[in-house]
């Protein structure tokens, strides 16, 4: 019996190249071995299973490493007035620097990271998957602060009418925005650009295009209209490059469904994150999203749209390490995705869950809602995850290859 379940040893690295271009083929692929790993999971047995803004702010040592430069350097640009001096207390005691200030230090030093706009393509990142409860919008507000944190220009955009990343960043979706406020008119054409919808978050260098339920309008008014307009389901896209300038990141929130927004969010993506649920119930899930994805990017291709995506990463999230089952799924993953899937595995962090109580990431806390333990634990391997994104993004900039070089990234 135990034979019947081995699956191919071929890695799915040996099939797909890593670091190449990923599309219906790669991702068919994919499908495949999700089934294998539901025909497994079946065939062992588990045990059953108001304004807001960034108090944070940091101390020189932190700036020092943030910016890439020493503590004195820091001082010597503040003595000699190419940096403000840093602000004080009553008692002359500094207070820490803002993330502003720290963005200010990296112009001034020249180690802002931005991509080349001539040569480097902006990164468009959904968080993607057609479920709910898998933590997109966690995962979407986690990667778009730690972008930020790092000097990225960052532009998170909500397409999921249930708002929760508009929420994330104190924008309350129901009382604070009409539908102008959103997509919807760029999305049904009433508008030529994107810029009405870009708004400041209390985050320096990152915005935000909000969602509301209105958004579910449009559903039906694309649906009700591509048979005549099929270039309806390009206007993400094109919206997009209308602003993507100005950033070298956009992530993307989308709809927990496959329809008119999902369908625009995959014809926009230039990459893909897949976050899934290490769980028995949840994998079913994974390996549908595969089909329904394959449904979509042909339906797109039908369309003359099909895209093509520089990474396609699948992320083991909210992984409860005192649950075995979910232990077990989360190695198998690893061992039937191979490098497809990220190296960090997300854990189910109480950090995570309390601070999502108050609205607010585990990057906002200014110090631990739970132990300093559990705290540290938690943004190691937010930081782990972020940074394997950071280095795919990075990878894919031109003009990042001789510092990635030299950092022994490639
Ligand atoms: N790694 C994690 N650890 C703890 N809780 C998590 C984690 N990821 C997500 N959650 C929680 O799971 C719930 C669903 O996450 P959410 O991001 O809203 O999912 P989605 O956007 O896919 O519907 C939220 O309460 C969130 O705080
Ligand atoms: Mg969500």
């Amino acid at each position: 019996m135990k034979d019947a379940i081995n699956i191919d040893k071929t890695s799915i690295a040996d099939i797909i190249d890593y670091g190449d271009e990923v599309g219906l083929d790669e991702i068919e692929e994919i499908e495949q071995r999700s089934y294998q790993v539901i025909q497994r999971l079946r065939e062992t047995v588990f045990s059953p299973d108001k304004e807001k803004e960034l108090r944070r702010t940091f101390s020189i040592t932190e700036a020092a490493e943030m910016v890439g430069r020493t503590p004195t350097a820091i001082r010597d640009a503040e003595k000699d007035g190419r940096l403000p001096e840093s602000a004080k207390d009553a008692r002359g005691r500094r207070t820490g620097y803002t993330l502003e200030g720290i963005n200010k230090m990296r112009e001034v030093f020249g180690t802002l990271p931005y991509r080349d706009t001539n040569k480097d393509e902006v990164a468009i990142i959904p968080i993607q998957n057609f479920k709910g409860g898998v933590g997109k919008s966690t995962i979407t507000v986690h990667v778009a602060q730690y972008f930020a944190l790092r000097g990225y220009r960052v532009c998170v955009v909500d397409c999921d009418p249930q708002g929760s990343t508009t929420s994330y960043f104190g924008v309350n979706p129901d009382y604070d925005l009409t539908e102008e406020d959103t997509l919807y008119p760029y999305l049904s054409q009433e508008v030529d650009t994107l810029h009405y919808a870009v708004r400041d978050t209390y985050w320096d260098q990152l915005k935000l295009v909000p969602a509301n339920l209105s958004l579910y309008g449009i559903e039906y008014e694309l649906a009700a209209r591509l048979p005549n307009n099929p270039k309806l389901l390009e206007r993400l896209r094109t919206g997009i490059d209308t602003i993507k300038d100005d950033y070298d990141i956009v992530l993307i929130d989308p709809p927990p469904a496959l329809g008119m927004i999902s369908l625009s969010v995959l014809r926009a993506a230039n990459a893909l994150i897949v976050p899934v649920r290490p769980a028995t119930i949840d994998f079913g899930s994974t390996a549908h999203f595969f089909t329904m994805l394959i449904e979509a990017l042909r339906e797109l291709r039908e369309f003359g749209m099909e895209p093509r995506y520089k990474f396609l990463k699948i992320l083991a999230n909210n992984m409860n390490e005192g649950k075995s089952a979910h232990v077990e799924i989360a190695k198998m993953m690893q061992q039937v995705y191979g490098s497809q899937m990220l190296n960090t595995i997300m854990k189910d962090s109480a950090e995570i869950d309390n601070a999502g109580g108050r609205l607010m990431t585990v990057y906002e806390l200014e110090g631990p809602m739970t132990s300093r333990e559990t705290h540290n634990r938690c943004k190691a391997y937010l930081d782990a995850m972020c940074e394997e994104i950071e280095v795919m993004v990075r990878k894919t900039w031109p003009s990042h290859r001789e510092s990635l070089r030299k950092e022994g990234l490639i």
